[in-house]
């Protein structure tokens, strides 16, 4: 694995501290841009996590500065259990004070194609350019046992080389359609952060960290080119790891 920070934070609440270090690390070095871009992914991971970030004290994090991108939606409406956007929503973004206009979701409810390609484009748009590529300050990644990343999926790892800013993927089990950030636009970004708990996901973590041959899992393409790399952790994410078993 290429050059990265190791972080293993002992709760929820340990994560959420050191996301909210970040954020407003790099919000204290704004200066001339207005706002700070972040994407982040689903799954449960970042559920507790978010819901941490959201319980801070109050300015702790200026939210009005923030603007929050999704790096992969599930093909289903908004208000849809499985929407990612409904999972931040709930346990982000309605507890904190954020303006509707710095909430930018992927419409999962719209056809797939066309939205890839609206999000792709929209992505170019709002987001400063670093060799004509879309550069978020931080994007936040989970892990799936898989080793998959954002919705880049070991069958369809092709996608993670993918020319555009965002593709469609399928998910490998249960065939949902889904849009996905591609890793032109992950690497790309200043801070790319893997956020990763539980046991279950702690061969993967081995492997990825410390193991040879590992080119199958698209996570392990993840090299930010202009940018920093983090794992942020739970103890037992990193059981199978020397030093930490
Ligand atoms: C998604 C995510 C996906 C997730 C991993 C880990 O849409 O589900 O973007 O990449 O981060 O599957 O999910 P858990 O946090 O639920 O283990």
């Amino acid at each position: 694995m290429e050059k990265y920070k190791l972080i293993v934070a002992p709760s929820n609440m340990a994560m959420a501290e050191y996301l909210s270090g970040m954020i407003t690390g790099s919000l204290d070095e704004l200066s001339g841009k207005a706002h700070l871009n972040i994407a982040v992914s689903g799954g449960a991971t970042p559920e507790g996590i978010f819901r941490k970030l959201s319980d801070m004290k109050r300015g702790v994090i200026n939210w009005n500065k923030v603007r929050l991108f999704w790096v992969d939606e599930r093909c289903v409406p908004p208000d849809d259990q499985e929407s990612n956007y409904r999972m931040v929503k709930k346990s982000l973004i309605e507890n904190i004070n954020m303006p509707g206009k710095n909430i930018f979701r992927i419409r999962g409810e719209a056809e797939p194609t066309a939205e890839a390609d609206r999000y792709a484009t929209l992505l170019s748009k709002e987001l400063p350019l670093l060799n004509n590529i879309p550069r978020f300050d931080l994007v936040i990644l989970g892990l799936g046992t898989d080793g998959h990343t954002a919705s880049i999926f070991p069958h369809n790892i092709s996608l993670f080389s993918s020319v555009a800013n965002c593709a469609v993927s399928t998910h490998p089990v249960s065939g949902q359609k889904r849009i996905t950030i591609t890793g032109r636009v992950i690497n790309n970004a200043a801070d790319v952060v893997f956020l990763v708990k539980g046991q279950e996901k702690a061969d993967i973590v081995r492997v990825l960290i410390s193991g040879d041959d590992y080119s199958e899992y698209p996570a392990s393409l993840v090299k930010p080119v202009n940018g920093d790399l983090t794992w942020l952790t739970d103890i037992n994410a990193v059981s199978l790891i020397k030093g930490y078993a």
